[in-house]
């Protein structure tokens, strides 16, 4: 398996055609944003911190992306120009920041379950989690339930992980089956 991100990138690039709607719903410092930004897509960025925001719009171009300085528990509540087609979690805290800011389990499944009302019905969602530390073990466990009760007529639902690595990253990848 690749690293954890790069195969998170194929996948969003085998999904989005230039001139899709993307969301990052927690942007950071702006890496992921910047690879849809890249692929075409039109992104919407969503953090809680101010200097996430900052960072993201100095790497991306505030032209080229649309921030928000709002916790994705009000995903549901974006005024958007059409339906997204990809939405993508990268959770856990800030890197560079502080390590107390970080996704918690109870916004993160309400704002994925949010999520997947927004999409596009062939969109996807993508959650990369960080079981290293507690919370993120916390917020994994909870989707992986969360997302297996999924119904497969309309979801195809995959958790990619290192058997062996328990504590690694892995990734969490939705995407909508109906025409
Ligand atoms: C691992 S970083 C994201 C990395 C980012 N995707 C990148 O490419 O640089 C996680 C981010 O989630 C943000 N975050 C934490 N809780 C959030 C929430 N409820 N809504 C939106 N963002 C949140 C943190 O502030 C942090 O910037």
């Amino acid at each position: 398996m690749k690293p954890h991100l790069e195969l998170a990138h194929d996948l969003w690039r085998s999904r989005v055609l230039p001139g899709d709607l993307a969301i990052d719903a927690t942007l950071g410092n702006g890496h992921d944003a910047l690879f849809l930004s890249e692929l075409g897509c039109k992104v919407v960025g969503m953090d809680i911190q101010e200097a996430a925001l900052a960072k993201a719009k100095e790497r991306i171009g505030e032209d080229k992306i649309e921030l928000h300085l709002r916790s994705h528990a009000e995903i549901g509540s974006l005024i958007l120009p059409k339906k997204p087609k990809l939405i993508v979690y990268n959770l856990g805290y800030l890197p560079g920041g502080n390590k107390e800011i970080t996704t918690v389990t109870e916004s993160t499944l309400s704002s994925a379950q949010d999520s997947l009302d927004l999409l596009n019905c062939t969109g996807a969602l993508s959650i990369t989690c960080y079981p290293g530390h507690d919370e993120g073990l916390k917020e994994e466990e909870a989707l992986i339930k969360w997302a297996s009760q999924l119904d497969p007529k309309q979801w195809s639902v995959c958790h990619y992980r290192w058997l062996n690595r328990l504590r690694a990253p892995s990734l969490l990848w939705i995407c909508g089956l109906l025409p």
